[in-house]
């Protein structure tokens, strides 16, 4: 039988903030932000890192917070969709979603915005075909692709052909 992991105090910088959660180091990271943390930005779909809803910034890449474990991320910069800006003050990637209302059920969409980010932010003047590139891996099932690639090329400044 293998042995109980067993919980120690990590210290997660998530959005600027420095928190200390009494965790197993190999609890995914997204259980961390979702239920200690209350940050629910981050949406639990496959759990096995194949459709991108869980997407997160460490360090500035994209990545999938399902299966990172918790306790590879300390000392690393987290961010999660609420640390990019709110109702009040979104992040220009946000509010390009919300201009070119590319969502159905949504629930896609932190994935599809934190993989934007991290792409914009390497590359702030991407092609379509960069852009399809970078988001190939985020699954949406409403199929609302179009709007998606008009909200990251409308970040980015340009328009859709
Ligand atoms: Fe993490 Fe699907 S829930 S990739």
């Amino acid at each position: 039988m293998p042995a109980k992991p067993t919980p120690s105090v990590l210290r997660l910088t998530v959005n600027g903030r420095s928190h200390d959660v009494t965790a197993a180091p190999e609890t995914p990271l997204i259980y961390i932000l979702r239920n200690d943390l209350g940050l629910n930005g981050p949406k639990f779909g496959c759990g096995l890192g194949e459709c991108g809803a869980c997407t997160v910034l460490i360090d500035g890449v994209a990545a999938r917070s399902c299966v990172i474990p918790a306790g590879a991320c300390t000392g690393r910069a987290i961010v999660t969709l609420e640390g990019l800006g709110g109702r009040d003050n979104p992040d220009p990637v946000q509010q390009a979603f919300i201009d070119e209302q590319a969502a159905q059920c949504g629930y896609c969409l932190n994935g599809m915005i934190m993989t934007a980010k991290a792409l914009l932010t390497r590359n702030p003047h991407p092609t379509e075909t960069e852009i399809a590139e970078a988001l190939r891996y985020n699954l949406c099932r409403c199929g609302t692709h179009v709007e998606i690639l008009r909200a990251v090329l409308r970040a980015a400044g340009g328009s859709a052909a």
